[in-house]
C-alpha cells in the first residue's frame, strides 16, 4: 500500500480552526498523518503526569475517516520544567557555549537525566498507544543532528568519549599508537588526560578528530537504538522509522538505519534546482534498508527560522513532480510538510499544503490530484522495488576524513560522490549506495569514489568483486590512509596497488584554479579529452594500461587514468577528477546498456520492478518540452493511452509506463 500523508500539529489549532481539517484531508486522499514530535510538554506537562487524551481524540477522529497515524517520540524538545530542573543536560559547542532552550535539539544524548526522561516518555507513549486503532507506526524524535547538533562538547560527552575509546582501544598505548600521538606530544598515560577536540589554536590530530566524529555519530545511533528496541518491544505491530536528512554528513546512517524498520527522509527541493539532487538522497535513503518513506515533502514556500526569509513558491506541477520522483525512486510513503502553515513560532513562514488561513488553494488541489493518481496506480505499484546493477561506495568515515582534510581547496567527498551519481543517472541507470561491508554480488559496476581509508579487508572485497567479473572504478586519493586516519607508509593507492596494477608517482593539489589537459590513451578509451582541476595524480603502470594521459605542460605524456584486467573483471583508476561531461562519457562507456538512449538532461527515468513486470517512470524536471524514445510503445498508466515509442513530454510532466 502506498502511504500518502501530511505532517499535522493538532496542538497548533483550536477545535474551531481544526474542524475542517479532516474532511479536507480525506478529499485529498490523505491516508496517514504524522504527529507529536515536538509536543512533549503537552504529553507530560509535569514530571510523571502524562496527558494523552488530547492526542487520542485526534487519532480516533482520523481513524474514523480511514486516516492512520504515525506518532513521534517527542524527545527533540523536552518540556521547560525538565530543562529548568536539569540544566546540565544542555549541549555545549566546541567553544564551550551552552546551546540554550527556546528552539530545539538542545539536549545532550549523553546526559543521564535526559536519557532517563526520554526513556520514560517513550515508554509511556509506547504503552499507551500500542493497541490504539489507527496508530500504525512511530517516527523517533526528529532529524537527529539537525542545526549541527550531532557533535556536543559538554562534560558528559567528554566522559562518554573516554568510555568509548576505552572500549575500542583497551589501553592508552594502543590509542597513542593508532593516533600517531607522538606528533606534537599528544601521547597519553591516563584515560582522564584525553579530551574532546574542543576549540584549540591549531587543527586537531586527524585521528582524534575522526574518532570524535565516530563517537558523536554512535551517540545518536545509541539513542535511536534505545527508542527502537523499547518501541518494538511495547508495540510489536507498529513500524519504527526515523526521518533522516538525506545527504546529511554527520551521522553514519548505515548504522542508524539498522535500528529502523525502514528509514525516512525529509525532502526540501527548490523549484528549478538540479533535479538529481533529490534523487541522490532518495537513493541513498533507500539503499540503507531497501525501502523508505519521504516523511516530510515540501509542499509550499519554506521559511527559514534563522534568516526570517520566505522561500519561493513551488511552481504549478512541482509538488506533483517531487512526489512522483520519490515514488519513482522507491518510496512507499510520502508525507507533505506540513498540513497547514502555523500562525506562530519560528516557522511562521514555513508553508504547507494550506496557507495560514486554511483555505484550499492551488497547492491543495495539486496534492489532491496527486493523491488521486497514486490511488489509481496503487495496485500496479504494490510489491515493486527499484533494482539496479550499479553501486557507489559511500562511507561516512571516509566522508569525515575528507571533511577534515580535503587535500585540495574545494574538494568535497559528497560532491564527488554526487558527480559520479549524476553521471550514472544520466545514462538512465539508478544507483544503490553501499558501505564497506555490503554484499556486492548483485552489481555489475561499483564506483568507490575517493576511498581514502582503506585496509586489506576492503581492498580484498573489491578485488574479489572484480575478479568475479565486476567493474571497479577508483578515483583520486584512494588507499592513502589507514582506517584510523593516519597515512599508510606504502606507495599509493596502498592496499589497492595489486588490483589497480599501478602506483601513484606524484600527487599534485592545485590551489589557484590551474587546469591540466588530459587526452584518451591506448586503444578504445572510455575517458574523453577534458580539462581537469583541483588535484591530479601521476600514475606509474604495472599491470594496468593507460586509458588517459596528460596532454601538455610538464606532465605531458604521463599517465592520468588506467584500466587493469583483473580476473574476469576490470579495475579503472582515475588519477584525476573528471568534470561532469567527461564523467558522463566515462560512465556511459563502463555501465551496462540501458534500454533508453539519449535521455535529455532534465529528464529522469527510473524503474520499479515486481512480480508482474516493471513500471518505467519518465519525469521531465525541466520547464521545456522534451522528447524521449522508448524501446516500444507501452501502456501509460496515468492517461490510460499507449503512446510511443517516441514520447513528447511537456515541462514538469510525469508519465508511468507498464513494461
Ligand atoms: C525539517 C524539520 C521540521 C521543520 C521543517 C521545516 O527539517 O524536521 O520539523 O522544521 O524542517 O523547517
Amino acid at each position: 500500500m502506498m502511504y500518502f500523508g501530511a505532517c499535522y500539529y493538532p496542538e497548533h489549532w483550536t477545535p474551531k480552526q481544526a474542524k475542517d481539517h479532516i474532511p479536507l484531508m480525506k478529499q485529498a486522499r490523505i491516508n496517514v498523518v504524522r504527529m507529536g514530535e515536538f509536543a512533549w510538554n503537552r504529553f507530560e506537562p509535569e514530571q510523571g503526569r502524562y496527558r494523552f487524551e488530547w492526542m487520542d481524540a485526534v487519532i480516533q477522529a482520523l481513524h474514523k475517516e480511514g486516516i492512520s497515524s504515525v506518532l513521534c517520540t517527542p524527545t527533540c524538545i523536552p518540556p521547560q520544567w525538565a530543562v529548568q530542573k536539569h540544566p546540565g543536560m544542555l549541549q555545549r559547542d566546541a567553544e564551550g557555549r551552552v546551546r540554550n532552550p527556546g528552539s530545539r535539539c538542545h539536549c545532550c544524548k549523553n546526559a543521564p537525566e535526559y536519557q532517563m526522561l526520554a526513556d520514560r516518555i517513550v515508554d509511556q507513549m509506547g504503552r499507551h498507544y500500542a493497541g490504539m486503532p489507527g496508530v500504525i507506526g512511530w517516527q523517533t524524535d526528529n532529524e537527529f543532528g539537525c542545526h549541527r547538533t550531532t557533535r556536543c562538547y559538554c562534560d558528559h560527552c567528554q566522559s562518554a568519549f573516554r568510555d568509548w575509546l576505552l572500549e575500542k582501544y583497551k589501553d592508552t598505548d594502543s590509542i597513542n599508537q593508532a593516533w600517531g600521538a607522538a606528533f606534537w606530544g599528544f601521547e597519553f598515560q591516563q584515560w582522564n588526560e584525553i579530551s574532546l577536540p574542543r576549540h584549540m589554536p591549531a587543527g586537531p590530530n586527524p585521528s582524534h578528530w575522526l574518532d570524535f566524529a565516530r563517537f558523536s555519530s554512535d551517540t545518536q545511533v545509541k539513542f535511536q537504538r534505545a527508542q527502537y528496541e523499547l518501541l518494538k518491544q511495547l508495540c510489536p505491530n507498529h513500524f519504527v522509522t526515523h526521518n533522516l536528512m538525506g545527504g546529511f554528513p554527520e551521522i553514519d546512517y548505515w548504522k542508524l538505519a539498522e535500528y529502523t524498520d525502514f528509514p525516512s527522509w525529509d525532502n526540501y527541493p527548490e523549484s528549478g534546482e538540479d533535479p538529481f539532487l533529490p534523487a541522490y538522497q532518495h537513493e541513498i535513503t533507500r539503499s540503507f534498508r531497501g525501502r523508505f518513506w519521504v516523511m516530510e515533502q515540501k509542499s509550499g514556500p519554506t521559511g527559514d527560522a534563522n534568516t526570517g526569509l520566505m522561500g519561493e513558491q513551488p511552481e504549478p506541477g512541482d509538488i506533483r513532480r517531487w512526489t512522483w520522483q520519490a515514488v519513482a525512486n522507491g518510496a512507499d510513503g510520502v508525507c507533505y510538510f506540513r498540513w497547514r502553515a502555523c500562525l506562530s513560532g519560528a516557522e511562521q513562514y514555513w508553508h504547507g499544503i494550506l496557507d495560514h488561513d486554511g483555505v484550499a488553494r492551488r497547492r491543495y488541489r495539486e496534492v489532491a490530484e496527486t493523491g488521486a493518481e497514486l490511488a489509481k496506480l496503487g495496485d500496479a505499484l504494490a510489491g515493486t522495488v527499484v533494482q539496479t546493477p550499479v553501486a557507489i561506495l559511500r562511507n561516512y568515515a571516509m566522508l569525515w576524513s575528507a571533511e577534515r582534510q580535503p587535500g585540495a581547496p574545494g574538494f568535497h567527498y559528497d560532491n564527488h560522490c554526487y558527480e559520479i551519481y549524476r553521471a550514472v543517472k544520466r545514462s538512465g541507470h539508478g544507483c544503490d549506495f553501499v558501505d564497506i561491508a555490503s554484499d556486492l554480488g548483485k552489481y555489475a559496476v561499483v564506483f568507490a569514489p575517493c576511498a581514502c581509508l582503506v585496509d586489506k579487508a576492503l581492498a580484498d572485497r573489491l578485488d574479489a568483486f572484480a575478479q568475479a567479473g565486476g567493474t571497479v572504478v577508483l578515483t583520486p586519493q584512494s588507499g592513502a590512509r589507514t582506517p584510523a586516519n593516519t597515512m599508510w607508509a606504502y606507495p599509493r593507492p596502498g592496499a589497492f596497488v595489486a588490483m589497480a596494477g599501478l602506483t601513484v608517482e606524484e600527487v599534485r593539489p592545485y590551489h589557484h584554479g590551474q587546469t591540466e589537459a588530459i587526452a584518451p590513451a591506448g586503444g578504445s578509451s572510455p575517458v574523453p579529452a577534458a580539462a581537469v582541476e583541483n588535484w591530479v595524480e601521476v600514475l606509474t603502470c604495472r599491470e594496468a594500461q593507460p586509458v588517459a594521459q596528460f596532454a601538455g605542460g610538464r606532465l605531458k605524456g604521463a599517465c592520468a587514468a588506467t584500466r587493469n584486467v583483473r580476473g574476469k573483471g576490470t579495475v579503472y583508476y582515475l588519477g584525476v577528477y573528471l568534470p561532469p561531461a567527461a564523467m558522463e562519457t566515462f560512465a556511459a562507456a563502463v555501465l551496462p546498456p540501458f534500454p533508453v538512449a539519449d535521455i535529455p538532461p532534465d529528464v529522469e527515468i527510473t524503474r520499479r520492478t515486481g512480480k508482474q513486470g516493471s513500471l518505467l517512470f519518465v519525469i521531465n524536471h525541466g520547464r521545456q518540452p522534451q522528447t524521449v524514445v522508448l524501446p516500444k510503445a507501452c501502456p501509460e498508466l496515468l492517461s490510460g493511452g499507449t503512446p510511443g515509442p517516441e514520447i513528447k513530454l511537456e515541462g514538469n510532466q510525469v508519465l508511468v509506463f507498464k513494461l
